[in-house]
């Protein structure tokens, strides 16, 4: 069993990121500029907003946060939306959601500019996407493509199951494995919380792509003996172990199920951390009009 070590390849990413960045300074342009709307205080947006601005400051990269409060209206939002679209400084932004219930996500997402769409949300993107376009693709699910494509996991004509079916992470990873490239060319299955015997089919896949959001719900006796699994999952669960009362659990059941992998991920320290730097790839991306050319 091989751990996939997604702290270490985020880290070797984050040098690579930071490398380039020096080197678009030195032939004086600007260092990228990614802008960040938070609206409301919720603890783990909170969480993920901090960690993106610091990412930003580490590698180079100008950030700006901009913040309202949790009554901010839906007009003013749009506003916002459009001021980033407009200026020529910013060369990608991303609106944290959850959003409150009064502000519709669809419309703030659809008010971006697909070209600073650095979180990959927007209509356009996920239809060049699979359409095999050039794309920002979401962070989660390019994060994942990066890791098999870093650890070399063989996926042409293998058998993908993919377990949930979100936006953000179930329905374009099942893409992109099923993409005529590498990785992909896999035979994907998506499943969902009405997929019967589940079980079976989860025992069929050469490859585990676990992003239901159920704390250690995939067991090992649903594993096949030398599958790949990739751990979406992170879930905030109390616990009397830690100094800080909380760990965080996986979709998978890791002790268990590890000793039958021939890869896994673990949580933390797996698919978490290269969200990040798939965000921070995206906006050098974007200052690079590399998408939309
Ligand atoms: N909320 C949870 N994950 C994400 C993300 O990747 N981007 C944004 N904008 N909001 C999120």
């Amino acid at each position: 069993m091989q751990l996939i070590d997604g702290k270490k390849i985020a880290s070797e990413i984050k040098s690579e990121i930071a490398l380039e960045v020096e080197q678009l300074k030195q032939q004086g342009k600007k260092a990228p500029h990614l802008a960040a709307v938070l609206v409301g205080h919720d603890g783990a947006s909170e969480t993920y907003v901090a960690g993106k601005v610091r990412a930003c400051e580490e590698v180079g990269f100008k950030s700006t946060l901009i913040r309202y409060e949790e009554d901010v209206d839906e007009a003013t939002l749009l506003n916002t939306v459009s001021d980033l679209n407009n200026n020529d400084d910013i060369d990608g932004f991303i609106v944290q959601l959850p959003l409150p219930r009064h502000i519709s996500e669809a419309k703030i997402i659809e008010a971006i500019d697909p070209r600073k769409d650095v979180d990959g949300f927007h209509p356009v993107n996920i239809g060049r996407l699979v359409l095999g376009m050039p794309a920002f693709v979401s962070a989660t699910p390019a994060g994942i493509m990066e890791l098999l494509r870093r650890y070399k996991i063989e996926t042409s004509g293998k058998n993908c199951v993919v377990v949930g079916r979100s936006n953000i992470v179930g329905k374009p990873i099942s893409i992109l494995l099923s993409q005529k490239a590498y990785p992909g060319d896999a035979t994907v299955t998506l499943c969902h919380s009405r997929t019967k015997n589940l079980g079976e089919v989860l025992r069929s896949a050469d490859i585990i792509v676990a992003a239901l959001g159920k704390p250690e719900f995939v067991r090992a006796d649903m594993v096949k003996e030398g599958a790949v699994v990739i751990d979406v999952g992170i879930t905030r669960v109390k616990s009397d172990q830690t100094k800080s009362g909380w760990k965080l659990l996986g979709d998978v059941k890791f002790d268990e199920v590890a000793p039958k992998c021939s890869f896994i991920t673990p949580v933390p320290g797996g698919v978490g951390l290269m969200t990040i730097v798939s965000l921070l790839r995206n906006t050098l991306k974007a200052s690079r009009k590399e998408i939309y050319t």
